[in-house]
Order: C-alpha cells, then structure tokens, then sequence
C-alpha cells in the first residue's frame, strides 16, 4: 500500500477526492497525514477522514528556508511513500525538492508548459486562448517545470471567469490525480524513470 501525504493551502477539493477514493478498499494508497502552509479550510477534510494533520505557518519569503526545514522534518515523522502538493500555493524550497523528488508530485490547472504559477487560470483567460487544461508534474527546483506525468486539455468557454473555468479544471485535475497516485501504486509508474526522462 503507497502511503501518500498531501500538502495544501487552501479548501482541499482535490484532497478531499483523493481521501474518498482511497475510502475504497481497492485503491491501492493510502492518505496518512495532511500538511498546510496555514490554516487552511481544507484541513477540516483531513479531521472528517480521520487524518492526522499539521500545519507549518508561512512567515514570508526572509524565512522561506526555515519553513522548508519545518516541513521536511514533518514529512520525516511520516515517512511517506509519496508527497503530492494539491494546491499549496508556496514554492517549495530546494531542501525539500532535494529529500522527497522524484517522489514529490504536483497538481496545477494549466496544461504545462503553459501557464506556470500561481495564477494559471487567470493567465490563460488573459491570454485569450481557446482551451487551458490540468496537469501533473514531478516537482523540481522551477515553478512548475517538471517532467510531466499526466495532463488534459480542457475548453475554455465564452463566459468563462476565473471561478468557473477553475471549477471545469479541478474535476479533471482530480480525475489526473487520481489516477496517477494509482500507476505509482501500483508500479504502472516508475517516477525515478519518468524523472529521468
Ligand atoms: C488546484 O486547482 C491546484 O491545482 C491549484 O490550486 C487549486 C487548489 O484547489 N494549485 C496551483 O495553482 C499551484 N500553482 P483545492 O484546494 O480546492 O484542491
């Protein structure tokens, strides 16, 4: 059974999906803790799964290193098989690429290359495109510049402002998510190979 942690900033939807698909007995991972930069609401999904949590405050970029230290020694306590970032919102300090990557995965809702950061669906609305989409990568030391492990494209259509193109990606990005915790689990997905690659 993959043990998986999951680091999130904010209301842990795709947290919350993954928890209900590893609710399945034959889901092969395992959620065991659940770690934020803040107090975020969707820490509130971790307590209703009977999850441990934790949560290392952000104080500022000055101190970026530090929190990168505090975080790797939660993680340790845990040792998990695999730590997914699903919506933190911070850039993960070197340290802590260094201990967990290639066993460090991302979720992002945009179809990298395309779009990195913190404000992918905004970007590609300004940007006028026709289609956008969700992506998950392994986490390196760029902003969202890693090798790609699964993406999908998804339309962007006339009306669409930030909350509802955002709220058409994250079922896809769930879907994604899903599925690749599930080929790790399962060996489908070698992230040493596909790191390397
Ligand atoms: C997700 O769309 C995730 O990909 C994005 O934040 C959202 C979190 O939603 N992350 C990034 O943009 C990171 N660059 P959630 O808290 O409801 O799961």
């Amino acid at each position: 059974m993959l043990t998986v942690a999951v680091l999130i900033s904010g209301a842990g939807s795709n947290l919350r999906a993954l928890l209900e698909a590893a609710a399945d007995p034959g889901y092969p991972a395992r959620v065991i803790v659940v770690g934020s930069d803040r107090e975020a609401s969707g820490l509130a999904h971790a307590e209703e799964f009977g999850i441990p949590s934790f949560v290392v405050p952000w104080r500022g970029a000055a101190e970026r290193e530090a929190w990168g230290d505090e975080l790797n020694a939660q993680l340790a306590v845990w040792q998990p098989d695999l730590v997914v970032l699903s919506g933190l919102m911070r850039l993960v300090p070197p340290a802590v690429v260094a201990a967990w990557s290639p066993h460090l995965v991302n979720t992002h809702p945009a179809y990298l290359p395309e779009f990195p950061g913190a404000h992918a669906v905004r970007d590609a609305l300004a940007a006028g495109v026709p289609q956008t989409g969700a992506s998950v990568i392994v986490v390196d030391d760029g902003v969202d510049s890693g090798p790609l492990l699964a993406q999908e494209r998804v339309p962007i259509e006339p009306g669409d402002d930030e909350t509802r193109l955002h709220d058409r990606i994250k079922p896809v990005e769930r879907r994604l998510l899903i599925d690749v915790v599930r080929r790790i689990a399962t060996g489908e997905l070698d992230l040493t190979a596909a790191a390397a690659s």
